[in-house]
């Protein structure tokens, strides 16, 4: 089984990768692709997916230990 992988891109999304389903606070399925990007900075006009908005807005650079 191949795990679903999310990257916390620099200054910008999470990318998410593999089998997934998003859902909303009532359990209701967002339509998605393999492979997607969600906003991580609020600014977004197309939450809870990131529309670009980020760039040159948005600082945060987080490593895992
Ligand atoms: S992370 Fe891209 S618009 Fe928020």
């Amino acid at each position: 089984m191949n795990k679903t992988k999310i990257t916390v891109r620099n200054n910008g999304s999470l990318f998410v990768q593999g089998e997934f389903e998003l859902v909303d606070a009532d359990g209701n399925v967002f339509e998605t692709k393999p492979a997607i990007s969600l906003c991580r900075c609020g600014l977004s006009d197309n939450k809870p997916f990131c529309d670009g908005s980020h760039k040159g807005n948005f600082e945060s650079v987080v490593k895992a230990k």
